[in-house]
């Protein structure tokens, strides 16, 4: 049995985790891959203690792994989208298998890199990019390969799952959760990726890709971070039987795809609302296997890493065939209409503060009739000490995202209102 030779480029969370367990469980991996699996290569700028690398030659010149001749599989976790990119294209250029983690490269570069690999006929798997330790790219190429899928959505940022969650049950201030996060691993090297959900879209724009057989296009990808989100909002969702989550959405239909990352209101029973901390959850819409969800840790470093590890067994277990995480080839991949956000329709939380004087609701309610949107529930709280100006929250019933718009303009400009209405979607799947 001929072994499957293994660089891997950083030795950071995710590639410290994937040595651990190249070099701590080589009987089991042998055994689910059908040969030896051999780590024969680490490249790494710099030495760390929190991943010691044993008996195995280190390249400072991380280019170096993807022209050695005793590697057969580069595994990508370096992150970042310049000398990620360039290692890749080495790589595939030379005849290698590629494994990666990093969300970025293959959102943004994805269709020239698996383009690239199909004409050199090798493999390119990139689980441990979307949801760490959830095969949920497995999940959509296997399991629903049978469907059309017609939605996703899901909780695909951990630190923003983590940070929304400290703040609620802990009553904690964000800078100090988001410090955590940082110190346990699950937070980007840039945390703004996690904050303002850019690391999100990029795992949607995968996702999308996935389960509708579309290109990757990350620019279509609306996105909103959780920064907008304030204690009130949680408090005031929660009386009215809400919990915040910051979801990626993206739902096919006649009139276009939707691609959206944006916090979201989600009813406490839907099971999306119960997952919290730093795990992740993803539900898929399947025409014949109907809505399953897939829920586990979407960050940190073994839970990654085994995802990791798992298309590394996956190139194995191909022999010298050909493996992609996509599953089809990218030419087959179509481009869809991207619905404008205008168009998007969903229920909306609205937060508002205004002067506490007769005929201000009715006045309100005009605002949102005369787009047509109806109200679902209205909140007003009693002024606070010498405040003279209340806090009014209302849930709206499904409205087309332009006439929303219009509507909160108009709140907003009324002498009565003091703070332009605060807008956050509500999703009930
Ligand atoms: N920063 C990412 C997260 C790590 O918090 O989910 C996994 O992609």
């Amino acid at each position: 049995m001929t072994a499957l030779r293994i660089g891997v480029c950083g030795n950071g969370t995710v590639g410290g985790g994937t040595i651990e367990m190249l070099q701590s469980r080589a009987a089991l991996l042998e055994a689910r891959a059908g040969c030896p699996v051999v780590l024969t290569r680490v490249g790494a700028r710099r030495d760390r203690d929190d991943c010691p690398v044993q008996d195995v030659p280190v390249e400072r010149d991380l280019l170096a792994v993807a022209r050695a001749d005793d590697v057969d599989v580069v595994v990508e976790c370096i992150g970042g989208t310049t000398l990620a990119r360039e290692l890749t294209e080495l790589a595939l250029n030379n005849g290698k298998a590629v494994v990666t983690a990093n969300k970025a490269l293959i959102a943004e570069h994805g269709n020239e890199l698996l383009a690239l690999a199909e004409a050199k006929g090798v493999s390119l798997l990139f689980e441990a990019a979307v949801a760490g330790g959830i095969p949920i790219l497995k999940a959509l190429r296997d399991g629903m390969a049978g469907n059309h899928v017609s939605g996703v959505s899901g909780i695909i940022n951990g630190t923003g799952n983590f940070i929304l969650t400290e703040m609620e049950s802990g009553k904690r201030a964000f800078d100090d959760v988001l410090a955590q996060a940082q110190e346990l691993g699950y937070a980007e090297a840039d945390p703004s990726f996690d904050i303002d959900g850019i690391d999100a879209a990029h795992k949607l724009t995968i996702l999308a890709s996935m389960a509708f057989a579309m290109p990757l296009d990350f620019a279509s990808v609306h996105c909103e971070g959780i920064g907008t989100v304030t204690p009130e909002d949680i408090q005031f969702a929660g009386e009215l039987g809400y919990r915040i989550k910051h979801l990626g959405i993206a739902r096919s239909s006649e009139q276009g795809v939707e691609l959206r990352v944006h916090p979201t209101l989600l009813p406490n029973d839907a099971l999306l609302a119960n997952v919290d901390g730093v795990l992740n959850a993803v539900r898929l819409e399947g025409d014949c296997a109907g809505p399953t969800v897939y829920s586990g840790a979407g960050a940190g470093r073994l839970p990654t890493a085994s995802a990791v590890v798992a298309d590394i067994i996956d190139i194995a277990r191909a022999g010298g065939n050909v493996v992609s995480s996509l599953g089809v080839p990218v030419a087959s991949l179509e481009p869809v209409t991207s619905l404008a956000m205008s168009e998007v329709r969903c229920p909306w939380y609205l937060r508002l503060k205004a002067q506490d004087k007769p005929g201000v609701m009715s006045r309100l309610a005009s605002c949102l009739g005369a787009e047509g949107i109806s109200i679902e529930a209205l909140i007003q709280k009693p002024p606070v000490g010498n405040d003279e100006t209340v806090s009014v929250v209302v849930l709206t019933n499904a409205a087309r995202e332009g006439d929303l718009r219009r509507a909160m303009a108009a709140i907003g400009s009324m002498d009565e209102v003091s703070d332009a209405p605060h807008g956050i979607r509500v999703d009930s799947p």
